[in-house]
């Protein structure tokens, strides 16, 4: 693939990947590298136009905070360093960080000189995001300060004649006011960028690499229906036509009509499309079980097992594709997150299936790519835009033992909640919204009668990354509408609960 290269060095950052969507969003392909890996050679291998260093966690003195290679500082490559990295350009090319006595934090007024050519063309005043304690006290030989607040001296540095910028703030985060066209400043101003990564062009490229690659040869997908397998399954099927099979193992814990509309868009003969219909299986080996991780478990491990089976049927492939993006395989610059929960994506790596190679056609992708890729390839808006579903599907919305009857309750009362939400105009605003059945019966009335009735829980999330997730404040009149409607239409639900807890501490799945 022909286009320009931004690298972007991870100090273990929060905000690396906002980093790389931005510059994406820019029209410049970037990658993100650990800083550990990012050594002169390396680096050369890209041949970026630029390099980012991210923020990070550290003080620049702190017994093993990352330090960069000063040779990196003199490859010629123009260099922006953002927070952590700022402060290390400063503290690598002979300046002084300093510790403030207090935190500076959040919105910050800031005064820029718009000489700079990274503020050409911005207001002299504007908000910027701050999150430090360290700051630069004594800029390094050559450099000027070319941004400050009432309490930073040094905002933003620059050396003009070596190209090395630092800002002290965020431009990546949306607080900052024209962050993204500081960073749009540095890319074209300063590296000389032309703006040549566009979907359409990936797609065109994709597409040929497949081809090329492939040959005459047989791919196996695994095909679960959301986002990234879909348009994995689009792109293949442009690609190579009918050399292409999709197993589409239907676990009966997808959500209402969903398998069908997974056939319908896929099952129209273009490629060879297989649907085992598993229900049975499934649920046969989650009976009794309550506990969520082992619920989780035995999806995994039985999904495995059919996907197997239905891959001997077919023999030997020579590639098994699969739907990797680009979240999934960045290395942080830091250390290994906490597991929180055993995160299983149906059609993960099954090492049994007899194949001669893997192939990820998403794997350069951030999730909004991934969805750009799908509408140009064709794949309808629903398909597109579906919301994260979890692989283990309904079973961990289902709290508690799982039975085919609590299912079908669940999926009507999911159907109503999210038919409102879209009546309402509210799926593009709540990013992710969903029902969850409780193990939980209370007592009601309907008419004359008691009733002894299942206790059903709403949830809705804004986010922008589902790391971190707020409740959505859904208007009281369409959750009104919701509940009046789940009532009425679905037996053995007569308590609707909202969920108002955000991630952390809660998880947006309940289970
Ligand atoms: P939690 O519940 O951990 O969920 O806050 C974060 C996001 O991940 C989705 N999720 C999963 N996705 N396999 C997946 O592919 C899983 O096992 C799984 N569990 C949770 C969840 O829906 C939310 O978007």
């Amino acid at each position: 693939m022909s286009h320009q290269n931004v690298l972007i060095l991870d100090f273990g950052g929060q905000y690396n990947q906002l980093i790389a969507r931005r510059v994406r969003d820019l029209g410049v392909y970037c990658e993100i590298i650990p800083f550990r890996k990012a050594t002169v050679e390396k680096i050369r291998e890209y041949s970026p136009i630029g390099l980012i260093f991210t923020g990070g966690p550290n003080s620049v003195y702190a017994e093993n905070a990352p330090q960069i290679d000063p040779a990196v500082l003199s490859m010629g490559v123009p260099v922006l360093g953002l927070c952590y990295g700022c402060q290390l350009i400063a503290h690598t090319l002979g300046g002084k960080v300093e510790t403030a006595p207090a935190r500076e934090f959040g919105k910050t007024a800031t005064h820029f000189n718009t000489t700079s050519p990274l503020f050409t063309d911005l207001p002299e005043e504007a908000t910027t995001w701050m999150s430090h304690v360290d700051y630069v006290g004594k800029l390094p030989e050559g450099f000027e300060s070319i941004a400050h607040t009432d309490h930073c001296p040094v905002a933003a540095m620059q050396n003009l004649d070596k190209k090395i910028f630092g800002f002290q703030y965020h431009p990546e985060v949306e607080h900052t006011q024209n962050g993204s066209k500081m960073l749009r400043n540095f890319l074209y101003n300063v590296c000389g960028a032309v703006g040549d990564w566009s979907m359409k062009d990936y797609c065109n490229t994709a597409i040929a690499q497949v081809r090329e690659k492939v040959g005459d040869g047989k791919v196996l997908l695994a095909l679960s229906g959301g986002v990234d397998s879909s348009v994995v399954a689009k792109l293949l099927s442009k690609a190579i036509g009918n050399q292409l099979t999709c197993i589409f193992v239907d676990h009966g814990l997808m959500r209402k009509n969903e398998g069908d509309e997974i056939e319908a868009v896929f099952g129209n003969g273009d490629i060879n499309f297989v649907r085992v219909n598993a229900e049975d299986r499934f649920l046969g080996k989650l009976a009794g079980v309550s506990e969520p991780e082992k619920k989780r478990k035995i999806i995994g491990e039985e999904f495995i097992r059919v996907f197997e089976e239905e891959a001997k049927k077919i023999g030997k492939v020579d590639f098994l594709a699969q739907g990797t993006i680009y979240a999934d395989v960045v290395e942080s610059g830091s250390g290994d997150a906490a597991v929180i929960k055993s995160h299983h994506n149906v059609g993960g790596l099954p090492d049994y299936v007899d194949f001669k190679e893997i192939i990820e056609p998403l794997r350069l992708l951030f999730k909004d790519e991934v969805r750009a890729l799908g509408r140009e390839l064709g794949l309808p808006d629903y398909l597109v835009n579906r919301q994260p579903f979890p692989g283990p599907g309904l079973a961990i919305r289902v709290i508690g033992e799982v039975t085919k009857e609590k299912l079908d309750v669940l999926r009507d009362a999911d159907f109503i909640f999210r038919d409102e939400i879209a009546k309402a105009g509210l799926d593009k605003s709540v990013h992710q919204y969903f029902a969850v059945l409780t193990n939980m019966r209370s007592v009601g009335v309907m008419g004359d009668f008691r009733t002894y009735d299942y206790t059903l829980a709403l949830r809705g999330v804004t986010t922008s990354d589902f790391m971190t997730a707020d409740w959505a404040r859904i208007p009281y009149e369409v959750l009104d509408k919701v509940s009046v409607r789940i009532v009425n239409e679905v037996d053995h639900i007569n308590r609707i609960c909202y969920d108002i807890t955000s991630k952390p501490p809660a998880t947006i799945e309940w289970e």
